[in-house]
């Protein structure tokens, strides 16, 4: 941690999506996590596929989980069959990832357009949560933080100094991505240290950025990853489909927000 106050982020993808089971994901998560001590230290978040945002929306308004979107376009309206835009989102849910690894690499969605979804979200008052991330083939050649720079400053670029506090960032190594292979605590919180910096050099603001890591986070890894100093939180997919998992995950975060762990 940071001393900033984290995020957990469930990413459901395209699961859970039928309104039946998107209610009951949304009201076990609910339930589960009602009752961790330190709840109020952590902001908690999930995000359902668009056909359940409104189903879950309702069902999560006066909880303390927040409602977030996969994805956007950045045009607000048109002709652009089968996309969402941010005005459409921006009644339903506050966050909503941007240039998650799926959308770059399955499909093709480039550092241009994730500018622009970046700027889209953040004009129809959004708060996006922008991914970035090596693949095992960068990793193992020692590319880590140039790609992960690289990503960030395409993504930011042209925006205004005040923005960025509206958006927070996700360290998500591609190889660890649905893999059950997590980063190690060390090199995930080096990484976000390193995207801390150049936060911090480009934007006055930039040192009260959350930085969250996502890759495999799991209710066994979870403690160790959001104690190292960096990690801001999670970014969680497959382990946010299971109320109880991701749970553990908000309360690992929750214990590791303080100085004094109260869990
Ligand atoms: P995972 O996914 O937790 O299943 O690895 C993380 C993500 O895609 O954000």
């Amino acid at each position: 941690m940071s001393g900033i106050r984290p995020l957990v982020a469930g990413n459901w993808k395209m699961n859970a999506g039928d309104p039946a089971s998107a209610l009951d994901l949304a009201l076990a998560v609910a339930g589960a996590t009602a009752e961790l001590a330190g709840l109020d230290r952590v902001d908690v978040a999930v995000c359902p596929p668009f056909t359940a945002i409104a189903t879950v929306a309702q069902a999560l308004s006066g909880t303390r989980v927040a409602v977030g979107a996969q994805d956007l376009h950045w045009e607000p309206a048109g002709a652009y069959t089968g996309e969402v835009s941010a005005p459409m989102l921006a009644g339903l849910c506050r966050h909503v990832i941007v240039g998650h690894s799926e959308r770059r690499h399955l499909f093709g969605e480039t550092d241009e357009q994730v500018r622009l979804k970046l700027q889209a979200a953040l004009a129809a008052g959004l708060c996006p949560v922008l991914c970035v991330g090596e693949t095992l083939d960068e990793h193992d050649l020692g590319r880590t933080a140039e790609v992960v720079g690289h990503q960030l400053d395409a993504a930011l670029q042209g925006l205004p100094d005040e923005a960025v506090l509206s958006l927070d960032l996700a360290y998500e190594p591609v190889w660890a991505i649905g893999t059950g292979r997590a980063a190690t605590p060390e090199h995930a919180a080096e990484v976000c240290r390193l995207l801390h910096s150049r936060l911090a050099e480009r934007f006055s603001a930039g040192d009260r950025v959350r930085v969250l890591y996502g890759g495999s986070v799991s209710g066994a890894n979870a403690q160790e990853l959001m104690g190292q100093e960096g990690i801001d939180g999670a970014l969680v997919g497959g382990a946010s489909l299971k109320a109880r998992d991701f749970a553990e995950i908000v309360a690992a975060a929750a214990g590791a927000a303080v100085p004094e762990r109260t869990l």
